[in-house]
């Protein structure tokens, strides 16, 4: 897997602000959003455009537009959610599908719960996203369900990794033969006995909507 660890300070700020404690949850939704939409610039430095001719108001010139088919964004249910707005920011025509997973507190795997994607997915470029990379089993199962359908470029966003979950992520992706990138505002030390980052920010669940 290619790992893109962003470095910039405005980034290195702003997630800086969304570990502390003290953060509310209305500037950690916000402080989310803002730095989605700078990831977004990297995550999308590779997304697909053809040629265009338009007519400026001096003289003919010629530019690019996005290909068809249009990406599909895939925010990964609850906390994923956080990060749609600020992807949507720069790629205001990409469809949106959803996954709706949970992380089972005792065995750490993801269990699905929800499930809503085209069903062909040959062609599209897709960008997961979901703040935490903790074990990977999240982000493990979403590839796992796109590439099902047939995506052979997907794009993971995140806001924190651990290294065990990159591990398992480019284990598993031997077997995928698909290739995946992640952009990410930071890769932490490690996982504690809970499979939390640390220090990571916390649960970015709660933290982005509250303890439901
Ligand atoms: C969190 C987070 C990721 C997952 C990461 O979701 O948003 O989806 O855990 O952990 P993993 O890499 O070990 O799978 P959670 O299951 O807490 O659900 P939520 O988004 O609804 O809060
Ligand atoms: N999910 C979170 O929200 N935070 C972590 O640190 C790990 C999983």
């Amino acid at each position: 897997m290619q790992v893109h660890v962003a470095d910039h300070p405005l980034i290195s700020h702003k997630l800086t602000v969304l570990r502390d404690e003290r953060t509310d949850s209305p500037t950690f939704r916000r402080l989310a959003e803002e730095l989605v939409t700078l990831l977004a610039y990297e995550a999308t430095r590779d997304v697909r455009v053809e040629p265009v001719e338009v007519r400026t108001p001096v003289a003919a010139a010629t530019g690019v537009r996005l290909s068809e088919p249009r990406p599909l964004v895939v925010p990964i249910l609850r906390a994923g959610l956080g990060m749609l707005e600020g992807m949507q920011r720069l790629l205001p025509t990409a469809e949106v599908g959803f996954l709706g997973m949970i992380r089972n507190e005792e065995t750490l795997e993801a269990d699905t719960y929800a499930e809503r994607l085209p069903d062909d997915l040959s062609g599209r470029q897709c960008y997961v996203l979901d703040p935490m990379l903790a074990t990977g089993g999240s982000l493990a199962a979403a590839i796992g369900f796109l590439v099902k359908r047939g995506a052979d470029h997907i794009t993971a966003v995140c806001l924190l990794a651990a290294p065990e979950g990159i591990e398992r992520i480019e284990r598993e992706l031997e077997s995928i033969g698909v290739p995946v990138t992640l952009v990410v505002a930071g890769v932490d030390d490690r996982l504690d006995e809970n499979g939390y980052i640390v220090p990571g920010l916390g649960d970015a669940g709660d933290r982005l909507y509250g303890v439901v």
